[in-house]
């Protein structure tokens, strides 16, 4: 029985102090509902609504990629310094510890391999599955131009519907095959089509020329992959210059994992994508990181 014992009228009302009505930055999201934003606000770091996202989900259609033949050992050391992991859910259950903390984006497509063609992909994970692993946003590609363009956008909307009634965001990701080339023309087109059947966030890819406009014409945040493996300047530049131009973060895999040093150039990227600094400091850090580490092992 609950007790009635030395009940208490309410008192501080506060009368003088008109009620907050707490605002949510992050572009484009402003009208969503409670635990989609919830959700992003956990992916997305509030203080300055930028993401370093660890993509380790490479595995889906090629196998084990260099880098990610022993998640379990490689990608733990990790994860305190990504915003959020992005992963399947095979990936997820068997080498991810479930104390994790910080945020699971689910790839639900795929269904295809290196060995056939890439953009026939179907939607592989049920919306109670993805609940079931706290899945705090489903990844869905979309191949615009591509041989199955119309299923993969299909399948973005299946996503999203699924994902809209339980308050779980979708990250579109605009897959390209060998023979689209990836100027502002074609990411413009690729990213806004998916904005516009319902993502709640793009990935793509930078491109040198008018990246700003690609940015500009998502009307919900942008966040660029970082592609094959570059020599580690190179990888920190175009972090520094994405977010310059508009990019809400990274969605990076190869460029962190493929590393020589994974530990110390998560860090770095993570430098240019919180930390305002350029490419060259980030650089810095690498190197001294690097340094660092390999100083304690020698020790
Ligand atoms: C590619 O299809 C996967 O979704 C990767 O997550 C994505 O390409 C990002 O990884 P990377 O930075 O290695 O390109």
């Amino acid at each position: 029985m609950a007790d009635f014992e030395d009940l208490q009228d309410g008192k501080n009302f506060y009368l003088d102090v008109p009620q907050t009505s707490p605002a949510f930055g992050l572009k484009g999201c402003g009208s969503l509902e409670w635990g989609m934003k919830n959700r992003l606000a956990r992916i997305f770091d509030p203080s300055d609504g930028h993401t370093l996202m660890l993509a380790i989900d490479h595995g889906y259609f090629q196998g084990p990629t260099t880098g990610l033949e022993r998640i379990d050992v490689v990608i733990p050391p990790l994860i305190p310094f990504a915003d959020a992991l992005m992963l399947t859910r095979g990936t997820l259950r068997s080498t991810i510890s479930a104390e994790m903390q910080k945020p699971a984006v689910l790839r639900v497509s795929g269904g295809q391999s290196i060995l056939k063609e890439l953009s026939n992909e179907l939607v592989a994970v049920d919306i109670d599955d993805a609940l079931r692993l706290n899945a705090s946003a489903l990844a869905v590609q979309v191949y615009i131009g591509g041989v199955h363009e119309h299923e993969s956008i299909r399948n973005l909307s299946q996503v999203t519907n699924a994902g809209n009634r339980y308050g779980i965001p979708t990250l579109a990701v605009t897959g390209v095959g060998k023979e689209l080339t990836r100027d502002a023309r074609y990411l413009g087109l690729a990213t806004r089509i998916c904005a516009e059947m319902g993502a709640h966030v793009v990935k793509t890819y930078f491109c040198e020329r008018n990246f700003e406009r690609v940015a500009a014409g998502c009307p919900v945040p942008l966040v660029i992959a970082g592609g094959k493996k570059l020599p580690e300047f190179e990888a920190l530049q175009m972090a520094y210059r994405a977010i310059q131009e508009g990019a809400a973060g990274v969605d990076m895999g190869r460029n962190i994992f493929q590393c020589e040093d994974p530990v110390a150039m998560v860090q770095a990227v993570r430098s240019v994508v919180h930390g305002k600094e350029s490419a060259a400091q980030a650089y810095d850090l690498f190197h001294t990181l690097k340094a660092s580490r390999r100083t304690s092992e020698h020790v």
